[in-house]
Protein backbone atom coordinates (compact mmCIF):
# COMPACT_ATOMS: atom_id res chain seq x y z
CA UNK A 1 0.00 0.00 0.00
CA UNK A 2 3.03 2.37 0.88
CA UNK A 3 4.61 3.56 -2.31
CA UNK A 4 8.24 3.55 -2.08
CA UNK A 5 10.46 6.18 -3.60
CA UNK A 6 12.00 3.48 -6.06
CA UNK A 7 8.50 2.62 -7.23
CA UNK A 8 7.47 6.55 -7.49
CA UNK A 9 10.40 7.41 -9.52
CA UNK A 10 8.52 11.14 -9.45
CA UNK A 11 7.56 13.65 -7.23
CA UNK A 12 4.45 12.48 -4.53
CA UNK A 13 1.19 13.91 -5.34
CA UNK A 14 -0.04 14.52 -2.09
CA UNK A 15 -3.55 15.59 -1.79
CA UNK A 16 -5.09 17.55 1.38
CA UNK A 17 -8.55 18.64 2.81
CA UNK A 18 -9.40 20.18 6.27
CA UNK A 19 -12.82 20.90 7.85
CA UNK A 20 -14.56 18.16 6.95
CA UNK A 21 -16.71 18.80 9.98
CA UNK A 22 -18.78 15.37 9.61
CA UNK A 23 -21.30 15.35 11.11
CA UNK A 24 -23.50 12.33 12.93
CA UNK A 25 -26.40 12.01 10.75
CA UNK A 26 -24.18 12.41 6.90
CA UNK A 27 -24.70 9.97 5.03
CA UNK A 28 -21.21 9.14 3.53
CA UNK A 29 -20.19 12.59 3.01
CA UNK A 30 -16.87 11.77 1.84
CA UNK A 31 -16.85 8.43 -0.37
CA UNK A 32 -16.99 10.10 -3.57
CA UNK A 33 -14.30 12.30 -2.87
CA UNK A 34 -11.92 9.80 -1.23
CA UNK A 35 -12.69 7.39 -4.08
CA UNK A 36 -11.73 10.05 -6.25
CA UNK A 37 -8.20 11.18 -4.53
CA UNK A 38 -7.35 7.69 -4.49
CA UNK A 39 -7.55 7.70 -8.67
CA UNK A 40 -5.28 10.49 -8.52
CA UNK A 41 -3.17 10.97 -5.30
CA UNK A 42 -0.26 9.15 -3.45
CA UNK A 43 -1.29 10.23 0.02
CA UNK A 44 -4.27 11.81 1.43
CA UNK A 45 -3.51 14.29 4.37
CA UNK A 46 -6.38 15.49 6.55
CA UNK A 47 -6.15 18.73 8.53
CA UNK A 48 -8.47 18.39 11.48
CA UNK A 49 -12.44 19.45 12.46
CA UNK A 50 -12.73 16.06 11.23
CA UNK A 51 -15.90 15.76 13.13
CA UNK A 52 -18.22 18.81 14.02
CA UNK A 53 -18.44 17.94 18.18
CA UNK A 54 -15.86 15.60 18.24
CA UNK A 55 -18.19 12.86 18.88
CA UNK A 56 -17.32 9.66 18.45
CA UNK A 57 -20.67 8.80 16.23
CA UNK A 58 -19.74 11.90 13.71
CA UNK A 59 -15.81 10.05 13.62
CA UNK A 60 -17.81 6.19 13.29
CA UNK A 61 -19.54 8.06 9.85
CA UNK A 62 -15.92 9.60 8.45
CA UNK A 63 -14.15 6.25 9.65
CA UNK A 64 -16.45 4.36 7.19
CA UNK A 65 -15.69 6.76 4.13
CA UNK A 66 -12.08 6.55 4.74
CA UNK A 67 -12.43 2.80 4.46
CA UNK A 68 -13.22 3.44 0.51
CA UNK A 69 -9.74 5.30 0.53
CA UNK A 70 -7.29 2.79 -1.09
CA UNK A 71 -4.18 5.61 -0.25
CA UNK A 72 -2.20 6.02 3.09
CA UNK A 73 -3.95 8.49 5.12
CA UNK A 74 -2.18 10.87 7.53
CA UNK A 75 -3.41 13.70 9.49
CA UNK A 76 -3.98 15.93 12.86
CA UNK A 77 -7.02 16.42 14.63
CA UNK A 78 -8.86 19.78 15.06
CA UNK A 79 -10.34 21.98 18.01
CA UNK A 80 -13.76 20.65 17.41
CA UNK A 81 -12.59 16.98 17.41
CA UNK A 82 -11.77 18.04 20.96
CA UNK A 83 -15.01 19.75 21.56
CA UNK A 84 -16.87 17.03 23.67
CA UNK A 85 -13.65 15.26 25.37
CA UNK A 86 -13.64 12.06 23.21
CA UNK A 87 -10.10 12.84 20.78
CA UNK A 88 -8.60 9.54 22.30
CA UNK A 89 -11.87 7.60 20.57
CA UNK A 90 -11.83 9.63 17.68
CA UNK A 91 -8.41 8.71 17.13
CA UNK A 92 -8.76 5.41 17.75
CA UNK A 93 -11.92 4.83 15.07
CA UNK A 94 -9.59 6.86 12.64
CA UNK A 95 -6.88 4.91 13.05
CA UNK A 96 -8.34 1.86 13.05
CA UNK A 97 -9.43 3.10 9.92
CA UNK A 98 -6.33 2.98 8.16
CA UNK A 99 -5.46 7.14 9.23
CA UNK A 100 -2.35 7.85 10.73
CA UNK A 101 -3.13 10.40 13.42
CA UNK A 102 0.12 12.53 13.89
CA UNK A 103 -0.07 14.35 17.35
CA UNK A 104 3.90 14.64 18.11
CA UNK A 105 4.63 11.69 15.70
CA UNK A 106 6.63 11.52 12.33
CA UNK A 107 5.94 9.54 9.67
CA UNK A 108 7.65 8.26 5.84
CA UNK A 109 5.69 7.29 3.21
CA UNK A 110 7.39 7.30 -0.11
CA UNK A 111 10.57 8.88 0.94
CA UNK A 112 8.97 11.77 1.64
CA UNK A 113 8.58 12.76 6.30
CA UNK A 114 5.27 13.85 7.87
CA UNK A 115 5.66 16.08 10.74
CA UNK A 116 2.59 17.09 12.57
CA UNK A 117 0.63 18.01 15.14
CA UNK A 118 -2.61 20.02 15.83
CA UNK A 119 -0.94 23.90 16.86
CA UNK A 120 -2.71 26.01 18.78
CA UNK A 121 -3.64 30.21 18.61
CA UNK A 122 -1.21 32.94 19.69
CA UNK A 123 -1.22 35.48 17.05
CA UNK A 124 1.67 36.51 15.14
CA UNK A 125 4.96 38.09 15.42
CA UNK A 126 5.46 41.00 17.32
CA UNK A 127 1.62 40.81 18.71
CA UNK A 128 2.04 37.35 19.83
CA UNK A 129 0.46 36.68 22.86
CA UNK A 130 3.24 36.26 25.83
CA UNK A 131 3.34 34.46 29.01
CA UNK A 132 2.86 37.72 31.36
CA UNK A 133 0.44 38.48 34.02
CA UNK A 134 -1.98 36.50 35.60
CA UNK A 135 -2.28 32.65 35.67
CA UNK A 136 -4.97 32.14 33.16
CA UNK A 137 -2.88 33.70 30.52
CA UNK A 138 -0.12 32.04 31.22
CA UNK A 139 -1.79 29.11 31.01
CA UNK A 140 -2.90 29.94 27.43
CA UNK A 141 0.70 30.52 26.47
CA UNK A 142 2.14 27.58 27.79
CA UNK A 143 -0.51 25.33 25.80
CA UNK A 144 0.63 27.02 22.43
CA UNK A 145 4.73 26.35 23.63
CA UNK A 146 3.63 22.66 24.28
CA UNK A 147 1.94 22.14 20.53
CA UNK A 148 4.92 23.73 19.16
CA UNK A 149 6.98 21.38 20.96
CA UNK A 150 5.12 18.99 19.40
CA UNK A 151 5.65 19.89 16.30
CA UNK A 152 9.44 20.67 16.75
CA UNK A 153 9.73 17.09 18.29
CA UNK A 154 7.93 15.59 15.38
CA UNK A 155 10.46 17.62 12.59
CA UNK A 156 13.22 16.69 14.84
CA UNK A 157 12.89 12.58 13.68
CA UNK A 158 12.77 13.58 10.49
CA UNK A 159 15.93 13.24 7.91
CA UNK A 160 13.98 13.10 4.86
CA UNK A 161 15.19 15.74 2.26
CA UNK A 162 11.29 16.10 1.39
CA UNK A 163 9.20 16.96 4.51
CA UNK A 164 5.56 18.06 4.57
CA UNK A 165 4.56 19.62 8.06
CA UNK A 166 0.86 18.76 8.87
CA UNK A 167 -1.26 21.40 11.06
CA UNK A 168 -4.50 22.31 12.04
CA UNK A 169 -4.01 25.77 13.11
CA UNK A 170 -2.12 28.61 10.89
CA UNK A 171 1.12 29.13 11.40
CA UNK A 172 1.46 32.43 9.64
CA UNK A 173 -1.18 35.36 9.10
CA UNK A 174 -1.25 35.70 5.03
CA UNK A 175 -3.54 32.41 4.52
CA UNK A 176 -5.99 33.86 7.21
CA UNK A 177 -6.51 37.05 4.88
CA UNK A 178 -10.40 37.36 4.45
CA UNK A 179 -11.09 36.10 7.87
CA UNK A 180 -11.75 39.08 10.30
CA UNK A 181 -8.50 40.86 11.47
CA UNK A 182 -9.80 40.35 14.94
CA UNK A 183 -9.78 37.09 15.22
CA UNK A 184 -6.25 36.25 13.52
CA UNK A 185 -4.82 35.63 17.08
CA UNK A 186 -7.42 32.44 17.44
CA UNK A 187 -6.39 30.77 14.30
CA UNK A 188 -3.13 30.85 14.86
CA UNK A 189 0.32 31.12 15.96
CA UNK A 190 3.90 32.52 14.48
CA UNK A 191 5.60 30.12 17.00
CA UNK A 192 5.07 27.51 14.94
CA UNK A 193 6.62 29.13 11.57
CA UNK A 194 9.96 29.45 14.06
CA UNK A 195 10.13 26.35 14.29
CA UNK A 196 9.50 25.15 11.11
CA UNK A 197 11.82 27.47 9.51
CA UNK A 198 14.38 26.10 11.57
CA UNK A 199 14.74 22.75 9.59
CA UNK A 200 15.93 22.46 5.63
CA UNK A 201 13.84 20.16 3.47
CA UNK A 202 10.21 21.76 4.70
CA UNK A 203 8.37 21.32 0.98
CA UNK A 204 4.84 22.02 2.54
CA UNK A 205 3.09 22.98 5.25
CA UNK A 206 -0.90 22.04 5.53
CA UNK A 207 -3.08 23.75 8.03
CA UNK A 208 -6.87 24.56 7.71
CA UNK A 209 -9.21 26.04 10.72
CA UNK A 210 -9.70 29.36 9.07
CA UNK A 211 -12.55 28.45 6.48
CA UNK A 212 -12.21 32.31 4.74
CA UNK A 213 -8.83 32.53 4.19
CA UNK A 214 -6.15 32.34 1.36
CA UNK A 215 -4.98 29.11 -0.21
CA UNK A 216 -1.62 29.99 -0.48
CA UNK A 217 0.94 31.77 1.59
CA UNK A 218 4.45 31.34 2.93
CA UNK A 219 6.89 31.34 5.96
CA UNK A 220 9.32 34.09 6.33
CA UNK A 221 11.92 31.78 5.10
CA UNK A 222 10.21 30.66 2.29
CA UNK A 223 8.22 27.56 2.82
CA UNK A 224 5.03 27.10 0.87
CA UNK A 225 1.81 26.90 3.10
CA UNK A 226 -1.43 25.58 2.27
CA UNK A 227 -4.87 26.48 3.62
CA UNK A 228 -6.41 23.26 2.86
CA UNK A 229 -9.82 24.40 4.74
CA UNK A 230 -12.57 22.76 2.57
CA UNK A 231 -14.41 25.93 1.89
CA UNK A 232 -11.02 27.71 0.80
CA UNK A 233 -10.72 24.88 -1.88
CA UNK A 234 -13.84 24.78 -3.07
CA UNK A 235 -14.66 28.27 -3.58
CA UNK A 236 -10.87 28.48 -5.10
CA UNK A 237 -10.88 25.55 -7.19
CA UNK A 238 -13.95 23.90 -7.73
CA UNK A 239 -12.85 20.74 -5.93
CA UNK A 240 -12.93 20.40 -1.81
CA UNK A 241 -9.43 19.38 -1.82
CA UNK A 242 -5.48 20.66 -2.74
CA UNK A 243 -3.57 18.55 -4.88
CA UNK A 244 -0.07 19.36 -4.43
CA UNK A 245 3.22 18.09 -5.59
CA UNK A 246 6.21 16.86 -3.34
FE1 LIG B 1 -13.22 24.19 10.90
FE1 LIG C 1 -10.89 24.60 13.59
Amino acid sequence: MTPSPDVLGRPLRLAAIGDLHVGQDDVAPYRDVFEEISESADVLALCGDLTNFGRPDEARVLAEDLRACRIPIIGVLGNHDYECGHCEEITRLLHEAGMKVLNGEAFEIGGVGFAGAKGFVGGFGRNMLGAFGEDAIKAFVQASVEENLKLETSLRMLRNERIVVVLHYSPIAETLTGEPPEIFPFLGCSRMAETIDRFDGVKAVLHGHAHRGLPVGRTPRGAPVYNVARPVQLSHSGRPYAMIEI
